[in-house]
């Protein structure tokens, strides 16, 4: 199954993901790379690995939302993909994207959701004083870090963490529970009915 990841910023679970592939543990084609921001660090490492496609997609060329994420849809058609990996994607995708591929785009959020959604969730993890925190990949719905979880992991917090510190520890176990969940989604291990994901 051919596949695509669309980020905004460094890059490091896209790297994750390019490593796993390389070792024949995400057995599937990572056609495509798509950023929305110029220097994206993520379009440089999909580069430097030889991604058939990389691309910037300036939002500033789209009058709308809805326009742009037509254009993002018709990209990954191109591409036949069958699966849109988000790895820090700093844009909400509009409905228009998610009905065009319902169930086929999957996200990782540095939290243990339904607790702290949002762009700051590390911070307002420590911020409230939780003692443990972690990791969920979910599949993307209408709603901002909603649509039905398939994994999670759990992070410890520690006295003393900084957001520096945990958000280290946080990108490492993404590092691993991605890729793996990517592999998975490729291998069509994944059946959802309603919110819940079973592995078969
Ligand atoms: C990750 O922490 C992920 O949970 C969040 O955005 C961050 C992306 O990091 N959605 P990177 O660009 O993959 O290093």
């Amino acid at each position: 199954m051919n596949f695509a990841v669309l980020a905004s910023g460094n890059g490091s679970n896209l790297q994750a993901i390019i490593n796993a592939a390389k070792k024949g543990r995400v057995r599937g084609k990572l056609k495509l790379v798509i950023s929305d921001k110029a220097d994206a660090r993520a379009l440089e490492r999909a580069r430097k690995a030889g991604v058939p496609k990389v691309l910037f997609v300036d939002p500033k060329g789209f009058p709308s939302r809805e326009d742009y994420d037509d254009e993002l849809v018709s990209l990954l058609r191109k591409e036949k993909v069958g699966l849109v990996v988000l790895a820090g994607f700093m844009r909400i995708l509009s409905p228009v994207f998610v009905r065009a591929f319902r169930h086929k785009v999957i996200n990782v959020h540095p939290a243990l959701l339904p607790a702290f959604k949002g762009a700051h969730a590390v911070k307002d993890s420590l911020a409230y004083g939780v003692r443990v925190t972690g990791v969920t990949v979910h599949f993307v719905d209408e709603q901002v870090d909603h649509g039905a979880v398939i994994a999670q992991g759990a992070v410890e917090v520690k006295p003393k963490d900084t957001v520096e510190t945990l958000s280290k520890r946080i990108h490492k176990m993404e590092h691993v529970l991605y890729p793996k969940v990517v592999d998975n989604f490729l291998r069509g291990k994944y059946k959802i009915s309603g919110r819940i994901v079973k592995a078969k």
